[in-house]
């Protein structure tokens, strides 16, 4: 059997991962700075999360939400106090998608309505609900097509009065997007949307998938603007690599048995792993390095020749060149041994581990200085 073709793939095989580091299987060292789409948080391999995970694996790996998974317990509370969310509850689930799914599920349960609010650009991911707020008609089947979304512009104040209204279930909303090129939400636009949401009682969401868990140099972007969600969403760098999502819920939205399920989601291992991970951002204080690492590389960005604009917060940031970004990010990985993601046709995306330091972004700086001097 072949494999169902939708991935381009490097013909790069990687075998051995450390820190922000990556070895090929001829033994070529990389720079990982875009942990495989903002997934690696705490770094590759991290020593403390491979000895809690590993000693999970040899006790139990999984069972169902059908008994005691203390761990679940032990992440909700962390979470919460990391966040500055300890009110809210958490449903623990295995992607992204499935997180902006339960959350789109729920704002519809609570309110009674069908109808969601999305932005131009958004990505939300795949899943049936998640798609049919995403803005790119061409991930969207027939089957996820639906009448009850609608499409405003994104950062823009007005006409969000006309735009929400009380026939709304939801608005969906990144707080920074990422694969629509690192565009920030202003805080006046987060601000006005708790405005309208609030005068509507249309449920806020948070996407939070990309930007979240520390990346912005907050727990969450959203809190540079002073906002609480009635809903944000988590995956990416949760499980730095567990495939794990969750969905933080405000205390207003009440639970009941069976209104929402998953087989997978909250198992064994992945508490280990979302505990781990929140050990190490609080124990090796990677979200204040991610505020410092990401200010100098912006800074520092800003001069160089080529680049046109800067964007982002923390260690998200979206790079606009002057020139077509493929060629600049295969000369980055084929010849200065650098992984950057990037988005759209000019913008390279730098999402790297938390971790990632002064001496690292010095790296990166003079190679991206040679690529485009070229
Ligand atoms: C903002 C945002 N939401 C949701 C998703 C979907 O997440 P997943 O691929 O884990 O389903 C992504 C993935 O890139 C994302 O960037």
């Amino acid at each position: 059997m072949k494999l169902f073709d939708v991935y381009p793939l490097y013909d790069i095989e990687l075998v051995k991962a450390q820190g922000s580091r990556v070895w090929d299987k001829q033994g070529q060292e990389y720079v990982d700075l875009y942990g495989g789409h903002a997934v690696i948080s705490i770094g590759h391999s991290h020593p403390y999360y491979v000895a809690k995970m590993t000693e999970q694996m040899s006790r139990i790996g999984f069972y169902s939400n059908s008994i005691i998974i203390s761990g679940q317990e032990e992440l909700a509370e962390k979470v919460g106090r990391v966040s500055g969310y300890a009110d809210y509850t958490l449903f623990l689930t295995n992607s992204g998608a499935e997180s902006n799914e339960n959350a789109l599920k729920l704002a519809s349960f609570h309110t009674g309505r069908k109808k969601v609010v999305a932005f131009t650009k958004a990505f939300h991911g795949r899943t049936a609900g998640a798609v049919a707020v995403t803005d790119n008609p061409s991930i969207v089947a027939p089957i996820n097509s639906t009448e009850h979304v609608t499409f405003l512009p994104f950062n823009q104040v007005e006409g969000l009065i006309e735009g929400i209204t009380e026939e709304h279930a939801a608005v969906i909303v990144e707080g920074i997007q990422g694969v629509g090129g690192i565009q920030v939400a202003s805080d006046a636009f987060l601000q006005a949307l708790r405005e309208r949401c609030d005068a509507t009682g249309a449920q806020l969401i948070l996407d939070s998938v990309q930007c979240g868990y520390g990346r912005s140099g907050q727990f969450f972007s959203h809190q540079f603007a002073g906002i609480h969600p009635d809903i944000m969403t988590t995956a990416k760098g949760m499980g730095n690599g567990f495939p794990m999502g969750g969905v933080l819920i405000a205390p207003h939205i009440k639970a009941s048995y069976g209104l929402l399920g998953t087989t997978f989601g909250g198992n064994h291992l992945a508490c280990v792993a979302g505990n781990a991970v929140l050990d190490v951002i609080e124990q090796e204080n990677l979200i204040q390095n991610a505020a410092k690492t990401g200010e100098y590389l912006m800074q520092h960005l800003q001069g160089i020749s080529g680049v046109k604009e800067v964007r982002g917060r923390g260690l998200m940031i979206g790079i606009e060149l002057e020139e077509a970004v493929g060629p600049i990010r295969d000369a980055l990985l084929f010849k200065e041994h650098i992984f950057c993601g990037y988005a759209g046709k000019h913008t390279l995306r730098l999402l790297p581990s938390l971790a990632m330091d002064k001496a690292l972004a010095d790296r990166f700086l003079t190679s991206l200085q040679t690529v485009l001097s070229k």
